[in-house]
């Protein structure tokens, strides 16, 4: 038999360090925060821990613009406090996942810097081009993943360069060969302090195959991908990081890699990384840019989109959160009513579709997003930009600002809440450097762990359930044919079945589904012993040992 991989075994934590735990009141969250909390998570039952971005960073998007590869943010801590961070979490059999973010870096890296000289050898780490008209207009017509322009001039350097992000993001040129040596070096320099691995940042839009001006519509959106997503380029580099450095050590690679088709996936892992984040089901089309056009989601959604990649991936991640989206619960479970039930729902889903589970920060005790998101909260980039554009078409004032919001990532920023003293537990401080959700007194981590009814304790049972059947982390998937808004699929190995059954709506529903089994897991208490689900009330959601 193929021996396990960790990660194929144990769970994902997902920590934006910024927002989890504050150890020294300056109202930002810090490394010696997360080694106060690792017994809870080691209770939760996770393995793994992905760091958001620790590195020194401006700032401008919040770590995800990094100016030196190989040290600690000090608003963070010092190296000493992440050695000792590894250390603890080694103790708890706990692993720590690195983000690695390198389609670009901060125009504070002392690479950038440099490479504002022509002459330098740093000029050729980025992507200068002179404009077209004379140099007055951008070299080509694309546009960033952030909205306007992907150019930047600088008048010290008379060029422009590009960014697929904001400008504060200047694009690495991976057509360089030094660039994939620097960062060899980089993921040599964490891997051999201990590091499992790392999240790659939008790593299937480092290669540009070329400079074309690319296809254009309205409202503008990503003009260029043609050329920057999922090119061959980028493909093979990340197979040359694998020969040339992951194959040597024991770890994981998960790739940030939206817009994907299943063909794109299994390029990417195979012999590059060990899995990939795809969008589809979580990317909704319910959140088209101008609200007008938002579609509603529609639990069947969820069902089809879920049940494509599981068919067709070699090895899932299963999310429903990460430091970008809103929260889960409002998007497809029910605040309301059902809220516990809903979030339990998700949770099973998590804990029993394969792949590995990734859990975001406060997911797990049912976080919320924001309620009366402004400017005077907003810190992530995103709605000024968004704010900028719509105000380019000529449209009102009060239709950008409502449409800004929209997209707010910082509704996933809010701080960890843990309890009900000040500043939810999470800093000493009344000043955090984003608001606490007015809800602590409702949700947070200790009232969770005291009601054995909680979120958090399902949570556990789940991941307990996972990690006592192997056919739920390694075992085949089937899915079998069931009713509407119903999710039904059987994990199998080595003679171990279990079925899931799982009501994706809010209404009462048939599952078509007579198979009778024991319960092992279920969101609503009377669910015990030996028993077949004709039908599902509301997100009810049970797994049962055939
Ligand atoms: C990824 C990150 C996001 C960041 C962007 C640019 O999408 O998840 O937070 O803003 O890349 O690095
Ligand atoms: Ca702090």
């Amino acid at each position: 038999m193929k021996e396990k991989r960790f990660f194929e075994q144990q769970a994902v934590y997902q920590i934006y360090p910024r927002s989890f735990k504050d150890s020294n009141g300056d109202g930002i969250g810090d490394l010696n925060g997360i080694i106060s909390k690792l017994d809870y998570l080691k209770d939760l039952g996770i393995g793994i821990i992905w760091l958001s971005p620790i590195y020194p960073s401006p700032n401008f998007d919040y770590g995800y613009d990094i100016s030196d590869y190989k040290a600690i943010n000090p608003e963070f801590g010092t190296m000493e406090d992440f050695e000792r961070l590894l250390k603890e979490a080694k103790e708890r059999n706990i692993r720590i996942v690195m983000d690695l973010v390198v389609n670009h870096t901060s125009i504070e890296h002392r690479w950038f810097q440099a490479s504002l000289d022509s002459s330098s050898p740093y000029h050729d780490y980025y992507i200068w081009r002179k404009g077209k008209n004379e140099n007055k207009l951008p070299p080509n017509n694309w546009t960033s993943n952030f909205l306007g322009s992907a150019w930047t001039y600088v008048k010290e350097a008379d060029s422009w360069y590009l960014h697929l992000f904001t400008p504060q993001q200047p694009d690495l040129n991976w057509q360089n060969p030094k660039v994939l040596e620097e960062v060899e070096s980089i993921l040599r320099f964490w891997l051999d302090k201990g590091v499992y691995g790392f999240r790659c940042d939008v790593i299937n839009e480092i290669y540009k195959s070329s400079l074309e001006d690319g296809k254009d519509s309205f409202p503008h959106m990503m003009v260029g991908k043609e050329y920057y997503l999922n090119q061959e380029g980028g493909f093979q580099i990340l197979r040359k990081l694998h020969e040339d450095v992951f194959s040597h050590y024991d770890s994981m690679t998960v790739g940030e890699t939206g817009f994907i088709t299943y063909e794109d996936q299994k390029k990417y892992t195979n012999s590059a990384l060990d899995m990939v984040f795809s969008f589809d089901h979580v990317n909704p089309r319910f959140y088209k840019l101008f609200p007008t056009f938002q579609i509603k989601y529609k639990p069947e959604f969820m069902k089809k989109t879920i049940r494509g990649w599981q068919e067709n991936c070699t090895w899932n991640t299963v999310f429903f959160e990460n430091h970008d989206q809103g929260r889960s619960i409002a998007k497809f479970g029910d605040t309301g009513q059902y809220y516990k039930e809903s979030a339990k729902m998700l949770s099973t889903l998590i804990c029993s579709l394969r792949g590995t589970p990734f859990i975001y920060q406060g997911e797990e005790i049912g976080m919320e997003d924001y309620p009366r998101m402004d400017w005077s909260v907003n810190k992530d980039i995103v709605p000024v930009m968004i704010k900028k554009m719509i105000l380019s078409f000529h449209m009102p004032k009060s239709q950008a600002e409502k449409m800004a919001f929209i997209y707010d990532r910082d509704n996933a920023r809010m701080p960890f809440q843990w309890d009900d003293s000040l500043s939810a537990g999470f800093s000493s401080s009344s000043k955090t450097w984003l608001p606490v959700n007015e809800n602590y007194l409702r949700i947070n981590a200790k009232l969770n762990e005291e009601d054995p009814t909680s979120i958090l304790q399902f949570y556990k049972e789940g991941l307990k359930v996972r990690k006592e059947h192997p056919s739920l982390q390694t075992g085949s998937i089937s899915f079998l044919e069931s009713k509407k808004d119903v999710m039904a699929y059987i994990r199998e190995e080595e003679g171990e079945k279990i079925l899931a059954l799982i009501n994706l709506s809010k209404k009462e529903r048939k599952t078509g589904i007579g198979l009778k089994g024991t319960v092992i897991l279920s969101n609503y208490p009377d669910d015990n012993g030996e028993k077949s689900f004709t039908s599902l009330r509301p997100f009810e959601s049970v797994l049962i040992k055939l």
